[in-house]
């Protein structure tokens, strides 16, 4: 059977590290045939990425596409439903942070960090939505974060948007249920990633590496479809990094 599922970032760090382990599950399980379609900004990101699934035997498309662009989102969902019809699986991964002292924040800081995990994580949901709310069936994955719920001194305006996206799963959530759609929300704490590129070598030795997080989520995409992981928590084992 047919799996359509796009996953946003899919061009590096943990989103990346997803469409691996998608791509892994169909080697594992031959009867399980995902189509991945992969966006970020950087095309040679994910064709990269692409060609590795490709090369397992996985179909994939790979697609520019800025969330925090509305045009970008249309054309992205277009294209999907233009070509398979239908969605059933979207990774809501994309994400940015800018890790500064409160007071060292400036309006383009905070604009850029909301319009790309509020206002296009938001919008690329609700388009997704309406069509899994049609069909009644679907699942959405929000990779939110640690700091969904817990605070940070430099991740002001992050966690802002993260407590924010959680808002939103949590709202979505009580839509889902009426017309069985799975939401999950992973929350991780740190994870090597290119989002930590300026952090020093002290802190990558603590930290989770992405095919950490990749694993449990691909898991609760293949529970059986009557059940839905709702939260998933996954810390490196000696706390939070900056706690
Ligand atoms: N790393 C951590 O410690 C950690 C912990 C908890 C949660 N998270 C969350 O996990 C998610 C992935 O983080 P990561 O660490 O893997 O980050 P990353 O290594 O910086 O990768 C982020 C990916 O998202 C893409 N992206 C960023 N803005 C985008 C946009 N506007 N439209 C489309 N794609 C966009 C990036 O590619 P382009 O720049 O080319 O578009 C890249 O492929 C984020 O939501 C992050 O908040 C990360």
């Amino acid at each position: 059977m047919q799996h359509i599922i796009l996953i946003t970032g899919a061009g590096k760090g943990i989103g990346r590290a997803i469409a691996l382990e998608f791509s892994r599950q169909k080697r594992i399980q031959p009867a399980f045939n995902p189509i991945l379609i992969l966006c970020s900004r950087t095309f040679s990101d994910v064709e990269s990425v692409s060609e590795l699934c490709r090369s397992e035997g996985t179909k994939t498309v790979p697609f520019e596409s800025d969330i925090a662009n509305m045009g970008d989102i249309d054309r992205l969902l277009d294209h999907v439903l233009a070509t398979f019809g239908t969605i059933d699986c979207l990774v809501n991964n994309a994400g940015v942070g800018r890790f500064k002292n409160l007071c060292d924040i400036t309006e383009d800081d905070f604009d850029y960090t909301m319009s790309v995990n509020m206002k296009g994580t938001f919008f690329l949901t609700q388009k997704v939505f309406d069509v899994m709310e049609k069909k009644r069936s679907g699942h959405i994955i929000f990779i939110t974060s640690i700091a969904a719920e817990t605070s940070f001194k430099s991740s002001s305006v992050y966690a802002m948007s993260k407590f924010g996206q959680k808002g939103l799963v949590e709202t979505l959530r009580l839509y889902a249920r009426e017309c069985n759609v799975r939401i999950t929300n992973v929350m991780p704490g740190a994870v090597l990633t290119p989002m930590w590129d300026e952090a020093g070598d002290s802190f990558r030795n603590l930290m989770m590496m992405p095919e950490d997080i990749a694993k449990p989520v691909v898991d609760a995409y293949l529970q059986p479809s009557r059940t839905a992981i709702e939260e998933i928590v996954l810390r490196p084992v000696g706390g939070d990094i900056n706690s």
